[in-house]
Parts: C-alpha cells; structure tokens; sequence
C-alpha cells in the first residue's frame, strides 16, 4: 500500500533516528563484543554477523565455524529488474546519511562464494521508491538500486544511504535494504537488512532479529555495517 502522502511526518521522526544510530555508533561493540556476536548468529542465527569478521571494523577475515542459511524475508513490492552494476549507490546531490554495508557470502558449509551477485534497492531518505514517486519514472533511471558481485574471497561492499522509513499500513516500516543474493548452484535468497536503533525495529512484523546490522562510524566519519549471507544448496 503506497501511503507517502506523509513524508513530512517521516522527515520528522528521521532526524531522531539518524540521531539515534548515529548515537550508537559512537557506542559500538569492540571487535571482541562483535566477533562473539558474529559466533553466536553463525552458530543459530541465520550468518549475520553484524560487524564481526573483521568487516566493520577491520579485524581479519575468520571463516565461521558454522553456517546457518541466512533467513529470507519478504520481497515486497517495489523490486525492478534490470538495475546497474555498480558498488556506489549514492549521487552526489542525494540527502541520506552515507552507510557503507560490506560483508561475504558463504555456502552452507561456509566455503565463500565467488561471483555471487547482489541485486540490492531501497528507499530514499524520504521513504519512496524510485517507482513510487520518486524522481521521474518516464527517464527509467534506477535510483538506490544497484548490483554487486562478490570478489574471489566472498567479499562484497557497496555504498549507500541510511533508508528512510515509510508508512506500511497503519504503521512504519523501519528502515530496510532489500538484497536478491544468488549463486550459480545455490538458492537464491531474498531478504531484507535492518539497521540496529531502528524504533520501528521492535513493532515491526516481518522484521527477523537476524537480518539487524549493528552500526559503526569508519575512519572516513561515515557509517558502517557488515552482513554475511549464506545461501542455502539448491535442494536434490
Ligand atoms: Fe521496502
């Protein structure tokens, strides 16, 4: 249900919460907290890993012990095909606070997956779409949606705003990424990333504790979170 009528409601409520991840970036877990975090989701959580791994902050490049498939999460409606490759979402005149997301992709049995492509789009900082009011749909511009491809070790990164929220229903959705991970071999998956401090985070019903990124602030003063997804095998 589209119901951006109410965008200055979520302009309101957005200075908070960048405020308040903002806060919590400051305050963040050490590489300790976060590698402990990182075994305890890979081990029964779904392979988030939420900073550990030596993504956020730097720290290494540990394999899990384990590897759970990374639990999928609606597609809603707002998906196109066709979107760029490109690892920098962002436009130099767009609003948002700058998040950089970077983690692996894994197999079931953890080995990394090369070549692994992210199809990943969002909203802007306002809440929309860019095919639901958002810039001029006629130009067929892709706006914050892009795909990236996983380098010979798993990795990935890409670069993007903090999503702004955005009424679903009666209430707002917290502030999501949508990501189509696939693998040649392997299921593809279709989830979404939540953003620690999201106030939405706790009334939220497809919301899955897993899928939450912590937040940390990088050495260029921007944002970072981390995620590693595990694909599931393709079943037979
Ligand atoms: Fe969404």
């Amino acid at each position: 249900m589209k119901q951006h009528d109410t965008r200055a409601n979520r302009r309101v409520f957005l200075g908070g919460a960048t405020a308040a991840l903002l806060l919590h970036a400051c305050g963040s877990a050490s590489e300790t907290e976060r590698e402990q975090q990182a075994q305890g989701a890979s081990s029964g959580g779904g392979g988030t890993v939420g900073g550990g791994g030596g993504n956020a902050g730097g720290g290494g490049d540990p394999v899990p012990l384990e590897c759970t498939p990374t639990a999928d999460n609606l597609l809603g409606p707002y998906y196109r095909a066709g979107a760029p490759f490109r690892d920098d979402l962002t436009e130099p005149a767009m609003a948002g606070t700058r998040v950089s997301v970077r983690g692996r992709v894994f197999g079931p049995d953890c080995e990394r997956l090369a070549g692994a492509v992210l199809d990943v789009w969002q909203a802007d900082d306002t809440g929309g779409y860019d095919n639901d009011g958002v810039g001029d749909p006629a130009d067929g511009a892709y706006v914050l949606r892009g795909k990236i491809v996983s380098d010979a070790e798993g990795h990935y990164a890409f670069r993007t705003i903090i999503p702004g929220n955005y009424l679903n229903g009666a209430q707002y959705r917290p502030a999501h990424i949508h990501v189509t991970t696939s693998a040649d071999g392997y299921e593809p998956l279709t989830t979404q990333l939540y953003f620690e401090s999201d106030p939405y985070n706790a009334i939220d019903p497809f919301i899955i504790d897993s899928l939450i990124m912590n937040l940390s602030e990088g050495v260029n003063g921007e944002l970072e979170a981390a995620f590693d997804f595990v694909l599931a095998p393709v079943p037979g």
